[in-house]
């Protein structure tokens, strides 16, 4: 989707006269016309005032009105759009609501479109940044992902290829857009890795595609391969990569946007590119959609993109396990013990449960390599999460309750809730092992909490850690969300942005 920002002016005048497409503006509660919305009222001979009269529009958040050919002007098409009470319209808002123009449009096969919706008063919102959040939405709802689609194409084209939007301080709008649209960029990526098909996108692939992005912006990207790993000890990772064809890779990507000598903050991801389950094998409805289970991974990715994009200034390192967990004749079994990275043994007595093997050398060799100010995991860790949380938070398991709150506030701040669970001896009690440090599952309960409090073994003392586990929100097939498409979601590199933005950068 091409974007760009055109002045009032130039645009008032062609909605008018010159150019067609569908022309969107806006109104706030009690169907109160903002001044393009009036003007275009205006012009096509009050046709907005007699169709709100025969409407249910009231000009509240998400409702549009659609006039199709108004005379007196050549717009195609006029799109009305509520923003509810003008001191609620918040940057969130109107991302959605960019995103709900879009589908809209692609719904009625517009080619060309406008966007005028002024700024109402009593809201908070800068000009520039009303412009720039709109843009933001429509660019993540223009996402698809169809390129595995080779018959009835046109069912799937979108005839709207470029969006204009009418912002008073071009100069504003357009500032405030080229971060975001580093965000986009970085969601984009995540959720392509994600979409990909787990026979396309295997470990190396996914670390091939990283490295080929990231290179580019200036990222530092190292790549450890089984025979680097196996020298160093990664035993609890590569016994997971074991039964399969693919090799296991580690891939290390150093963003140093901020001061020199400060430590970064880091990021790591699960990346299970394929998850059968191992020889505990999953049952087959069980075993769909296991290509996201490198979700974490993918999000780490996507969030170092868009912080080397827009050239944030912060020190970020993100470091991802990547694997596929088979079942083989030279796969790891349930008994096996595993020694880690970091010299713990751990008795495996289940291979799905094989996120948090990946993810304990991963912390280990991030802390031990870098020394992290802070550290935050993601993984689409447990099924216990997705039946405890649903698709609405990721859940939250952290030794430091300021970590938690920041990222809850970023998380509110971009509409990726996270919600906290606890961590505590107890729960920690339950993967005591008979003959090995500890056990890879816990009980039959509480299987989110007791997966976290695995991973809480490995982190070193002092550092700040936070885990999350997306396994509910990282992809989504059921109802969807404006800015968010069916299946892989992206979720996540906008709260870390966010993160990074509000806490992190100097
Ligand atoms: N990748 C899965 C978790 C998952 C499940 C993600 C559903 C997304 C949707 C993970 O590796 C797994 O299999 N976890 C097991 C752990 C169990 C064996 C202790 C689970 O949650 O059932
Ligand atoms: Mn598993
Ligand atoms: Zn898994």
């Amino acid at each position: 989707m091409q974007i760009s920002f055109v002045a009032p002016s130039d645009a008032t005048a062609k909605a008018g006269r010159k150019e067609g497409g569908a022309w969107v503006v806006g109104a706030v509660e009690g169907s109160v016309l903002l001044p393009a919305a009036a003007r275009l009222d205006k012009a096509s001979g009050g046709a907005l005032t007699r169709a709100l009269k025969v409407s249910r529009f009231t000009g509240k958040t998400g409702q549009m009105l659609e006039v199709v050919a108004p005379s007196g002007i050549v717009a195609s098409r006029v799109l009305l759009t509520g923003l509810g009470k003008a001191e609620s319209v918040d940057e969130k808002g109107l991302e959605t609501l960019g995103a709900q123009i879009l589908g809209r449009l692609f719904t009625a096969g517009e080619t060309e479109a406008s966007i005028e919706i002024d700024v109402p008063k009593g809201s908070n919102v800068k000009k520039g940044e009303l412009a720039a959040h709109l843009a933001f939405g429509a660019k993540l709802k223009s996402y698809a992902f169809d390129k595995y689609r080779t018959r009835n194409l046109e069912e799937y084209e979108r005839k709207l290829k470029a969006i204009r939007i009418v912002a008073p301080d071009i100069a504003a709008a357009k500032k405030a857009y080229a971060g975001l649209d580093a965000v986009a960029d970085g969601i984009f990526l995540a959720r392509d890795l994600v979409n990909e098909p787990p026979n396309i996108l295997h470990p190396e692939e996914f670390a091939r595609r990283a490295k080929a992005r990231l290179s580019r912006l200036g990222v530092k990207v190292e790549v450890l391969g089984e025979a680097e790993m196996k020298k160093q000890g990664f035993g609890a990772l590569l016994g997971v990569g074991q039964g399969s064809a693919r090799e296991s890779q580690l891939v290390v990507m150093q963003w140093n946007g901020g001061k020199k000598n400060t430590k970064p903050f880091a990021l790591v991801g699960k990346g299970v590119c394929f998850d059968s389950g191992g020889l505990s094998i999953k049952v087959g409805a069980g075993m769909q959609g296991m290509k996201g289970d490198m979700a974490g991974a993918a999000c780490v990715t996507g969030t170092i993109l868009a912080l080397a994009q827009r050239k944030a200034k912060v020190n970020v390192v993100g470091v991802v396990g990547l694997v596929e967990n088979m079942p083989d004749g030279g796969a790891f079994r349930p008994d096996d013990v595993l020694t880690s990275l970091s010299g713990q043994t751990i008795e495996v007595l289940n291979t799905d449960a094989e996120g948090r093997l990946v993810l304990a050398d991963a912390l280990t060799y991030t802390q031990r390599r870098f020394q992290p100010k802070a550290l935050i995991d993601l993984a689409t860790l447990t099924g216990a999460i997705v039946q405890t949380l649903g698709f609405e938070h990721a859940g939250i398991f952290s030794n430091t309750d300021e970590l938690v709150r920041r990222v809850q506030a970023a998380g509110r701040f971009t509409g990726e809730r996270v919600w906290q669970l606890p961590l505590d001896p107890f729960y920690d009690k339950m993967i005591r092992s008979k003959i090995a440090d500890m056990k890879n599952i816990g009980g039959a309960n509480s299987g989110a909490i007791t997966a976290a409090q695995f991973l809480q073994r490995f982190v070193e003392k002092g550092v700040a850690w936070a885990h999350l586990d997306i396994a509910g929100v990282a992809w989504q097939d059921g109802e969807q969300k404006p800015t968010i498409p069916s299946w892989g979601t992206g979720w996540g590199v906008r709260l870390l942005n966010r993160l990074m933005k509000e806490h992190y950068e100097s």
